[in-house]
């Protein structure tokens, strides 16, 4: 950390989490906490919370969860630090300037480093592509027909034919092999020593929602393989979870996007005028994605490649994009291949009228379908139409189910309650039982196989920052040894610590940690769902029995562990049991 834990703790006392939230997601109080719909997962009920008190949030639903700084780190995709400057900024807290430059900085935050040497990558290919050295990269994009502004506005550039001289640039500005490669820019082999990953090609910086460069693709200027090379995902870079083009689209005024599968595409749109355009890379379309699309509009429509693939593609995103709540519409382009070829040949105009005619993305599915079957035979239009049934049963909300019912059996000349009756009969077959979805990978993921001990220590530690009574009566017989080793333990030692010093401040606890996903474990740490038991005495029973499995638990391990020769920590062990039995005693009283 390059800021002190002081200025850190000043910066998130003066930003109230409900108040930084509410600026981005609608909250309603119940209880003691606020509620809302869920911005990194799609729902339809809140299980977003935030808790003024906690100054915490926490999804039940997805498990994304943390202090202000993780909020900020999640949805803007900020790293620590600028999470920190952002709320300084917001709070009117001057920060000291920064206190270490260089390696040390670079150490401390991974992110801010890797972020800082793709800038002056994306920056060093820029210059060279209006250098005397770019102008075959030049060329071609103008051959692409790109203008000046379209280069300028996604900061095209060019790789050298030179196979190290981004690597000689960067080392010159003080960077060190293992960042840049943790970057992704510069590989390694024995007979050529450290080169560029990327050289002779057309460069496009692929950047965040907040326009910071995360990656890069190169294009051949030719028909050479492969025709695309990407930055392989990093630190900053994941492919499921950005969209090339997002950072210019969030501004679109308009209430849909353009989806299509590619840089030239995207570049192509907002040339023509379609500044809502953005791609997914060639990669599958991923729930990522979607909920990403859900942060700025409910529409999109789907313009990929007229080819197989794309048809096979648009088809896969569909109820992804559905599952999302989000309307997908297809455009075709044929007879081009994609939207940058159809605007070359048609231009703006013929694309706004594709626009206008676009298919209901389901309904086009089923036209898609409905080729593999015989419609002329009884028996190809009852399996066709048991598929369709099938589809149809997958819409959650029933008035949307029974629109499409409708439309469907209008369209393919069925009954309307009979072509009902079929869908609800597909649904009791599949069992209408759908897997919990989840963004992210999180603690919930091995949550399942997580045994009782790690349980109860969870239980504990969200007991111990909801009801303030309870330390002094458990500290005696609890100690943070007794948690299981990692973020178990060091959260109950430093919960153990503000309750010495009078004061417990669980978001505070977190500014320990600068890993979002390490965010994410505590804050479920302190959100373990208790049964709701009316009654003291049930409560009280509750902890009791909760301590003794702790205490149980820790015995177990520590048994585990212990070596014959131990004596000294046989002898401890025989106290703990001991302490064990006196537990049974307990009484422990609760609010
Ligand atoms: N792609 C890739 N690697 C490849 C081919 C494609 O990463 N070898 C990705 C690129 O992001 C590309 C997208 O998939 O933009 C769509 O591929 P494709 O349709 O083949 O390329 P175009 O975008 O049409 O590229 P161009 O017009 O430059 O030929
Ligand atoms: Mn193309």
């Amino acid at each position: 950390m390059y800021y002190s834990d002081d200025i850190i703790e000043e910066v998130r006392m003066k930003n109230d989490i409900v108040d930084v939230i509410s600026g981005y997601v609608r909250l309603q109080k119940k209880g003691n906490s606020y509620f809302g719909l869920c911005p990194f997962h799609n729902e339809k009920s809140p299980s977003f919370s935030v808790s003024r008190q906690k100054q915490m949030y926490y999804c039940f639903g997805c498990g994304a969860g943390g202090n202000v700084f993780t909020f900020l780190m999640e949805y803007e995709n900020f790293s620590f630090q600028e999470a920190v400057k952002a709320l300084a900024d917001r709070a009117g807290v001057a920060l000291p300037e920064e206190e270490y430059t260089g390696e040390a900085r670079r150490r401390a935050d991974l992110k801010a480093a890797l972020l800082e040497v793709n800038k002056l990558a994306a920056k060093y290919y820029y210059t060279q592509l209006r250098q005397p050295q770019g102008s075959a990269g030049l060329k071609y994009l103008r051959d692409r027909q790109l203008s000046d502004d379209m280069l300028r506005a996604f900061g095209l550039g060019y790789s050298n034919k030179y196979s190290d001289d981004l690597y000689q640039y960067l080392k010159g500005k003080g960077y060190k092999d293992d960042i840049l490669a943790k970057a992704g820019l510069i590989s390694y082999d024995e007979r050529q020593g450290v080169y560029d990953k990327f050289w002779n090609r057309v460069m496009f910086p692929i950047m965040d929602v907040n326009s910071r460069v995360i990656g890069f693709g190169g294009r051949v200027m030719g028909d050479a393989k492969p025709k695309y090379l990407n930055s392989p995902e990093t630190a900053i870079f994941d492919k499921s979870r950005n969209l090339y083009g997002l950072n210019r689209a969030r501004r679109s005024k308009k209430p849909y996007f353009l989806l299509c599968e590619g840089y030239m595409d995207v570049i192509s749109l907002h040339q023509a005028g379609f500044d809502n355009a953005v791609a997914s890379l060639g990669t599958a379309l991923t729930e990522g994605h979607a909920s990403l699309i859900g942060r700025y509009v409910h529409e999109v429509y789907l313009t990929y490649d007229s080819d197989d693939a794309g048809t096979r593609a648009a088809l896969r995103a569909l109820p992804i994009l559905r599952d999302t709540g989000i309307t997908a519409k297809i455009i075709r382009m044929e007879p081009y291949k994609d939207p940058d070829e159809f605007i070359k040949n048609l231009g703006a105009d013929a694309f706004e009228d594709r626009i206008a005619k676009a298919r209901n993305g389901f309904l086009y599915s089923l036209e898609v379908l409905r080729k593999d079957y015989d419609m002329d035979s009884p028996e190809g239009k009852t399996d066709f139409m048991k598929e369709a049934a099938r589809r149809l049963a997958q819409f959650s909300e029933e008035i949307e189910r029974n629109n499409y019912i409708e439309a469907v059996a209008k369209e393919y000349r069925a009954g309307y309650e009979e072509l009902k009756k079929l869908v609800v009969n597909m649904a009791v077959q599949a069992g209408m039982a759908r897997p919990a979805k989840r963004p992210k990978s999180g603690q919930n993921s091995s949550r399942g196989r997580e045994d009782g001990g790690r349980m109860s220590q969870r239980i504990l530690l969200t007991w111990l920052i909801e009801d303030e009574g309870i330390f002094n009566q458990i500290s005696k017989y609890i100690t943070p040894e007794d948690f299981s080793e990692g973020i178990f333990r060091t959260v109950a030692r430093l919960l153990y610590e503000q309750y010495e010093r009078g004061g417990v401040n669980p978001a505070q606890i977190m500014n320990h940690f600068t890993d979002e996903e390490e965010h994410r474990e505590v804050a479920s740490l302190f959100h373990t769902k208790i049964r709701e038991l009316s009654t003291a005495q049930e409560r009280e029973k509750a902890l009791k029995e909760t301590v003794i499995r702790v205490k149980n638990y820790s015995i177990e391990q520590a048994g585990k562990d212990w070596d014959v020769a131990d004596i000294e920590g046989m002898q401890k062990l025989m106290k703990a049991k001991s302490d064990l039995q006196n537990l049974h005693k307990l009484h422990i009283s609760v609010n």
